[in-house]
């Protein structure tokens, strides 16, 4: 990557407060007035983990937006308590993005837009996020902290349903992890982590769209996840008896890393709105998830954890980004912990750390999440490093993302040897993420290090 110009603190202060601006430029461009896309050109409806991320970042800049963000997103969740991955707006037109609301065509009901959302979830930031932008509502004044308190109680028995949903009726495996039906819902689309499993769904080429194709996916691949999405749908989006109904059953070391993660932040809202029984509660089933995590998705041969095939019992080969995520758990068990700083500091990863091993057979340097950096997981990985006291290098980690994205720009995801921009150049959650890594470094901390 770029080597570092050592600027002195004056061009250092001005480097960050001119990404700072920039930051905010790109959340109020992609801000539609209701709710903040990811991207203007590629991702033109409201998606679920992008609003946490961006909330996060808005806590800075306009904690108003934020709630109204995550506010948007949870009038549409489902009365089962699942919160869509992605929620249409009904001013963008049926050809702006596929597969698009006809072909979820999901049946509209009281209090959700006339377009609908999709059936499939994300991982669960949002308790996190909300937590996130309630912390910083003090730098407001007075009224930001009454109308984070207003939030936080709207928010808390919707976050419940979303962890109770994923916790129960998506507990396929009954070993307490949630699983993922669909490659989509791990938020790493074309991870290498669900080759293995993925191959068991049949590919039906007549479901491909004329003439428009997923750049990140071959013809046969697309067709497996448009035809996982029909069945689904075709079984009416019902979850019961997952095994039988899905060909893709997965439990994914990052979601549920995160799923963990939503309940000690939940754990925390409880606290504030005075529900201490609740919150030890949260922070029970938090030890319980990250138990079951060690017990599923960890393989003692590779050192590594690993996404679990729910229909085989078969775990991955692949060492995905996903597989680092459980360092955020406070519980984690210190040869774990041991083991995955290890893994970060190793050839293999490295900081900030690619979508998928270097060395890996899968490597694609601009294979989307089969190689690329993306900044929202390595914004996970420096909170993991901070549970773990790991201070020096999350800030190191922290300078390396933001020379990232000064040098480069707020792309949606970058590629792992030379730093270029992938994707979208002005996506959100980069930004946002962007704000809390400057908001948090000093200056002179930003001059030091010279390569990225
Ligand atoms: C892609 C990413 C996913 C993200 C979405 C919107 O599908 O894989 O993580 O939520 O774009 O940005």
């Amino acid at each position: 990557m770029h080597p570092d110009p050592s600027p002195t603190a004056p061009v250092v202060r001005e480097m960050s407060a001119e990404l700072w601006r920039s930051a905010v430029r790109v959340l109020d461009t992609n801000w539609t007035g209701g709710h903040t896309v990811p991207s203007r050109t590629l991702n033109p409806h409201q998606w679920s983990w992008d609003t946490a991320f961006t909330a996060i970042g808005l806590a800075y800049v306009n904690p108003a937006r934020a709630w109204r963000d995550l506010r948007t997103l949870f009038q549409t969740q489902w009365p089962d308590g699942r919160v869509p991955h992605i929620v249409f707006d009904p001013d963008v037109p049926e050809d702006a993005y596929f597969p698009g609301p006809a072909f979820w065509n999901m049946p509209a009901y009281a209090g959700r837009p006339a377009q609908g959302s999709t059936a499939l979830v994300q991982p669960p930031v949002h308790a996190l996020a909300a937590w996130e932008v309630y912390r910083h509502a003090a730098a407001h004044g007075a009224d930001a902290v009454q109308q984070a308190r207003t939030e936080l109680g709207w928010l808390y028995p919707r976050l419940v349903a979303q962890q109770e949903y994923l916790g129960d009726r998506r507990d396929a495996g009954g070993g307490g992890l949630a699983s993922i039906v669909h490659p989509w819902e791990s938020g790493m689309g074309n991870s290498p982590a669900w080759d293995d499993a993925l191959s068991a769904a049949p590919a039906d080429l007549t479901l491909l769209p004329a003439g428009r194709r997923d750049p990140n996916l071959s013809d046969e691949e697309y067709a497996r996840y448009l035809g996982l999405v029909r069945d689904y749908r075709d079984g009416g989006w019902s979850d019961t008896d997952l095994i039988g109904r899905h060909l893709f059953v997965v439990e994914c070391p990052g979601f549920n890393a995160i799923l963990a993660t939503a309940e000690l932040a939940l754990a925390q809202i409880a606290g504030v709105l005075g529900r201490s029984g609740e919150a030890s509660r949260h922070r029970k089933r938090a030890q319980v998830i990250t138990a079951a995590i060690t017990d599923r998705l960890w393989d003692p041969d590779t050192g590594f954890f690993h996404a679990r095939d729910v229909r085989t019992g078969r775990l991955s080969p692949a060492r995905s980004v996903s597989g680092l995520l459980p360092l955020m758990l406070p519980d984690l068990a210190a040869p774990q912990v041991a083991a995955l700083l290890e893994e970060l500091s190793s050839p293999r990863f490295g900081l900030p750390a690619p979508s998928y091993e270097r060395t890996g057979p899968a490597f694609d340097t601009r294979g989307y999440w089969r190689g690329p950096v993306w900044i929202n997981v390595n914004w996970l990985l420096r909170r993991g490093l901070l549970v773990h006291g790991r201070r020096r290098e999350a800030e190191e980690l922290s300078r390396r993302l933001v020379r990232l994205v000064h040098h480069h720009g707020h792309y949606e995801n970058f590629q792992p040897e030379d730093g270029s921009g992938l994707g979208s150049p002005a996506f959100s959650w980069t930004a946002a993420l962007c704000l809390d890594l400057l908001a948090d470094r000093s200056a002179p901390a930003y001059a030091r290090g010279s390569r990225g």
